[in-house]
């Protein structure tokens, strides 16, 4: 089975072509640096790019597979969650070429698609596990019971771990996104010199709020600038990068042994970095959890994480006619498809 995998969710336009599930032919991203100097995505110049470059990824993406449209079996697309002016280039773009070819429109979930990351990574791997997704957009502990059934487990109440690493690198000087700038200056820096805040969530165990913690930091900055003190940016941005990655290690572990899972698995953006790494591995081997994370190259948004959640949308019939619609926010629940012999593994939670 070939499928081909569009993904314009926020600031990366990525097609690519996965081959029986799980072989990537192809994977192409077009990272728009545009944003960096307004020091996050600006949602109208991010679907404009899209709209530029959508064409000449896809293009790409097929000749490095060497396939055409004709030797495809379906057309995945991201159509939710994300900002919506950049989901609606890739989901026209989609359907025009569904239209064009006759081949199957298939609808994936931004979320099932990081998921997806996972089975790219690691071949033998299969549901069901509880995974952490956290990126820019996203900070969710979902439970994956198959490859097309979920149960969110936890969900952020305000920022995600993305922006929160995002907003203290802005408040440090580093260009956007500084996820990666923070992880780069925390090898040189000592987590233990700053104690930050672990916020508590009222109401439910396995949620996270991350915006006490944004604040803090920016506020710990301020006031050093506002008594001329210098502040050491590399130990800042190990103690945020160490206190962030316990709080996501925490939260999600618990909620496995919870739910009486032994395998965790991470993804998303933000489960690039090397605390955040570090920590699960530490934890995971302690407590007794298997662990699974992506390969660094497909944490961030990719077409072929889609493409893969795309070809088991499509073996479970997960399609879309012509009136597919691009979705700003929308919970994994909603398109949670449970098969009978889901219920049966784990009728507990239905
Ligand atoms: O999954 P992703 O590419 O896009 C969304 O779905 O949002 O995630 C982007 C986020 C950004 O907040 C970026 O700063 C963060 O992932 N990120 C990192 C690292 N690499 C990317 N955060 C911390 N450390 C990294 N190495
Ligand atoms: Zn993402």
């Amino acid at each position: 089975m070939l499928i081909l995998g569009i993904e314009s969710s926020c600031d990366d336009t990525a097609v690519s072509v996965v081959e029986d599930y799980r072989n990537i032919k192809s994977s192409v991203v077009s990272t728009q640096t545009e944003h960096e100097k307004y020091g996050g995505v600006v949602p109208e110049i991010a679907s404009r790019q899209h709209c530029e470059n959508i064409l000449s990824v896809t293009q790409k993406a097929l000749a490095q597979a060497g396939v055409t449209l004709n030797d495809l079996d379906g057309i995945a697309v991201t159509f939710a969650p994300g900002l919506i002016g950049s989901l609606l280039v890739g989901v026209s773009f989609a359907k025009g070429l569904s239209l064009v070819t006759g081949k199957p429109l298939i609808p994936v979930h931004h979320i099932a698609g990081h998921i997806s990351s996972l089975y790219l990574s690691h071949p033998d791997l299969e549901p069901p596990f509880m995974c952490l997704v956290a990126s820019g957009g996203h900070s969710t502990i979902v439970e994956v019971i198959s490859h097309t059934a979920f149960r969110v487990v936890g969900r952020t109440r305000d920022d995600s771990a993305g922006e929160c690493f995002d907003k203290c690198a802005r408040a440090m000087g580093f260009p956007y996104p500084g996820g990666a700038y923070i992880d780069k200056a925390a090898k040189d820096g000592d987590p233990s010199a700053f104690t930050l805040p672990k916020p508590k969530v009222a109401g439910s165990d396995f949620d996270f709020s991350f915006s006490g913690l944004k604040t803090s930091v920016i506020n710990l900055i301020h006031n050093a600038q506002q008594k001329n003190q210098e502040i050491n940016f590399n130990d800042l941005s190990a103690s945020v990068q160490k206190n962030i990655a316990e709080i996501l290690a925490e939260k999600t572990i618990r909620s496995a042994g919870y739910s009486a899972y032994t395998r965790v698995a991470i993804a998303g953006g933000v489960s690039a970095n090397t605390g955040v790494r570090e920590i699960f591995e530490r934890e995971c081997f302690h407590r007794g959890f298997e662990l699974f994370m992506p390969e660094k190259n497909l944490c961030g948004d990719n077409g072929a994480m889609i493409a893969c959640q795309g070809s088991y949308n499509l073996t479970a019939g997960i399609t879309a006619d012509e009136s597919l619609n691009a979705v700003a926010t929308l919970s994994l629940n909603e398109v949670s498809k449970r098969t009978d012999n889901d219920i049966k593994k784990k009728n507990i939670f239905f």
